[in-house]
């Protein structure tokens, strides 16, 4: 037996034993999704971490992920495989800053995307994620101003689509999406000139402009379903490309090469993070475990569960 499959006997044991699910983000490595009991965008990630009956939950993600477990099952043990495994759209929104942002917005209703932190959905009134922020900015009154934060590409795109000139915007923004070169695209494109191109929304706006379709993690994988292109041009954290590859075997998915010459595409590397090796220890010793001051928790709760009703109506 090679190590990589006792690695994974041993998961599957402790996963048993312990009462566990593993849930997973598409950009996590193939091996991880190869092991999680689900795998998801962050939305479906959320709803899972909120349904599940199980005792632990062992996020396979990055930090702000598994601390909305925590937020909606305070009860289980959550655990992150690598608690360094950040964001860095989240950490471009800091609590004092945001306090005085709003303050700064008196009377405007605050939508923040799940990439944020305990601290920043605690001053949120509704959060989102990209499956569903134009469902949540449209559930708010047309005039009624609203802050969006904290990524300003997937503001502006809402901005755009809703036509709402009340909507003021975070500066934030994901160091993996900003990336992406227009240039690159269109010159991958003109390789592959049959080929569609399928965007996330936290790129910029001119890679948006270029795009056959904008959307979700979910969204693209979904997308293809409905199309029958032979090739796509995937322009998201190539982690994606595991799941395409599954579901839609006979299909070509190209990844957008980095304008970092010593990198082959743009890779989250905080996903990357997330080993199997840590996700045995992490099951094995129960640690690191998500822990929330009790107060925060519930004022955080109140903003994810006001976007999760949202889906039931
Ligand atoms: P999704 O909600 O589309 O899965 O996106 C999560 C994320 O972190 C994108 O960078
Ligand atoms: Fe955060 Fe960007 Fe990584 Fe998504 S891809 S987890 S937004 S750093």
């Amino acid at each position: 037996m090679t190590s990589a499959h006792s690695i994974i006997a041993r998961i599957r044991l402790l996963k048993q034993e312990k009462n566990a699910v593993i849930l997973a983000h598409y950009y996590t490595r193939d091996e991880v999704q190869s092991v999680a009991d689900f795998v998801g965008d962050s939305l479906a990630l959320s709803v899972q971490a909120a349904e599940t009956d199980a005792d632990i939950i062992v996020f396979a993600g990055v930090h702000f992920m598994a601390e909305t477990a925590k937020i909606l099952s305070p009860s289980k043990k959550v655990l992150i495989p690598d608690p360094e495994a950040d964001c860095s759209l989240a950490r471009s929104c800091q609590p004092a800053d945001f306090a005085a942002f709003r303050a700064a917005h008196p009377g405007h209703r605050v939508v923040s995307y799940v990439n944020t932190s305990v601290e920043i959905k605690a001053q949120t009134d509704i959060c989102c994620t990209s499956s569903n922020a134009l469902e949540v900015v449209n559930s708010i009154p047309a005039d009624e101003p609203v802050i969006f934060a904290p990524d300003r590409n997937l503001g502006a795109y809402i901005r755009q689509r809703t036509g709402r000139s009340n909507m003021v915007l975070w500066e934030g923004a994901c160091h993996v999406h900003e990336q992406f070169s227009r240039e690159k695209i269109l010159e991958l494109k003109q390789l592959h000139p049959g080929a569609k191109i399928l965007v996330h929304p936290e790129c910029r706006e001119e890679v948006v402009a270029v795009a056959d379709y904008v959307g979700s993690t979910a969204g693209i994988l979904a997308f293809c379903g409905w199309d029958d292109a032979q090739d796509y041009i995937v322009v998201t954290e190539p982690g994606i490309l595991y799941e395409m590859r599954r579901r839609y075997p006979d299909r070509n998915f190209l990844t957008v090469p980095s304008t970092d010459s010593t990198l082959c595409c743009n890779e989250c590397e905080y996903m990357k993070r997330v080993t199997l090796e840590k996700i045995a220890r992490a099951l094995e010793t129960e640690t690191p475990e998500v822990k929330l001051e009790e107060s925060l928790r519930v004022a955080a709760e109140k903003s994810i569960r006001a976007m999760l009703d949202l889906k039931r109506k």
